[in-house]
């Protein structure tokens, strides 16, 4: 009897930090963003505002401290298969964190899909993830590509443009942008007289400026972001098309870039689920939390990474921080209101946000939030119930 009782208590010994490591061992995040190229920043303030939710929950989330191991996939699609594989088989992290470039998120979500490891995507809006290639362990924190170009399709036919060209990289953030565009434009009565495009990180772009003023269009609608958003901005002013034709696009063109661009920016109409002077109490204390961490102020990005972090620990929250409970995960990132900066939104059906698109005009270094484009949009990848 007495030896029974030691035997089960040593084999109880033996097996209990077994069964404790799930919980005590680390969190392992992959952050798969841009650190190099046109998208650097970006990769940075998406960073930047992961980590600061994380400090404020005191490191932790489902009760286990976070590592990082990061790679930085250059917004180079022909290089995405290898650098998620890096995180999912050789760093065996439990979700990965990225990324910036809608071609390197279409790997990230087919690796994700066929793996089962958590993808939270904090920003790339490819249609397909939440559309076609959408699953029960990938998220996103960030928008759909066609939401905020549906959202200026009806501002600019609203504010009477009749005829507009369209400019972008030629990849699917810009021509998905454009769609979502097009779509509300030519429901408003307006024409897309001609689609223009370079291809990706290209900046060259005199010749397709000059034909833009042959065409003498009411208005011109692109997208671009980052480094290459600064250049587009500065050389459609020194061609002396600012004040001659409207430039319209989604936040993208004008956000964590107006330093860089100065003049050249003021007054450009843009709309964006994220924007300054929101002036609700938990924008003001994301962005004290985040000027006191970094010295310098959050931008759509850091929004993002910031909800990121959120969605993953409303997740983990629900499983006591245990990564293969997918179905537990997903019913409560489904169910909850994300209390964010951009002000609360909830995740659709195919796991991107429904939010609210703010109309925002350049005010010296502000995206000032002038009204609300469209409230409540949800994309229309609305094909995939979980
Ligand atoms: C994208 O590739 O999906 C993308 C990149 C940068 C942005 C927005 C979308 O600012």
């Amino acid at each position: 009897m007495k030896r029974t009782i030691i035997l089960a208590a040593l084999a109880a010994a033996a097996l209990a930090p077994m069964q404790a490591l799930p919980q005590g061992a680390k969190l392992k995040v992959g952050l798969m963003l841009p650190y190099s190229g046109t998208y650097a920043a970006l990769g940075d303030a998406i960073e930047k505002g992961f980590r600061l939710y994380l400090t404020e929950q005191g490191g932790k989330v489902g009760g286990r401290e976070v590592e990082f191991v990061k790679v930085d996939d250059e917004s180079d699609p022909a290089k995405a298969t290898d650098n998620v594989n890096k995180l999912v088989k050789r760093d065996n992290v439990d979700v990965i964190v990225g990324t910036v470039h809608s071609g390197v998120v279409m790997a990230m979500a087919k690796v994700a899909k066929d793996s089962g490891t958590l993808l939270i995507v904090p920003n790339a809006g490819a249609g397909a993830v939440t559309g076609a290639m959408c699953a029960q362990n990938i998220f996103r924190s960030s928008f759909s590509n066609w939401q905020p170009g549906y959202a200026m399709g009806e501002v600019a036919a609203k504010r009477g443009a009749k005829k507009v060209v369209t400019i972008t990289w030629k990849y699917a953030a810009g021509d998905e942008s454009v769609g979502g565009f097009k779509e509300a434009f030519e429901k408003g009565g307006g024409q897309v007289v001609k689609e223009l495009s370079l291809p990706f990180p290209g900046v060259e772009f005199q010749p397709l400026l000059t034909e833009i003023a042959a065409l003498k269009p009411d208005a011109v609608y692109t997208f671009f972001a980052g480094g290459g958003a600064v250049k587009f901005v500065k050389d459609y002013a020194a061609a002396g098309l600012k004040g001659k034709i409207a430039l319209y696009g989604p936040g993208f063109l004008t956000d964590g870039t107006l330093e860089a661009q100065g003049a050249d920016a003021d007054g450009l109409y843009t709309t964006l689920h994220y924007g300054d002077g929101l002036d609700t109490p938990k924008d003001k204390s994301f962005r004290a939390g985040y000027a006191k961490a970094y010295g310098a102020q959050p931008d759509v990005y850091s929004v993002q990474g910031y909800d990121a972090a959120q969605m993953l620990a409303i997740g983990l929250a629900a499983t006591k921080g245990d990564v293969s409970k997918k179905a537990e995960i997903a019913k409560a990132i489904e169910g909850a209101k994300i209390d964010s900066p951009r002000g609360p939104f909830t995740i659709g059906a195919s796991h991107n946000p429904v939010q609210d698109m703010y109309l925002r005009q350049v005010v010296g270094k502000d995206n000032k939030v002038i009204g609300v484009a469209s409230t409540a949009l949800a994309d229309p990848g609305r094909g995939c119930r979980m």
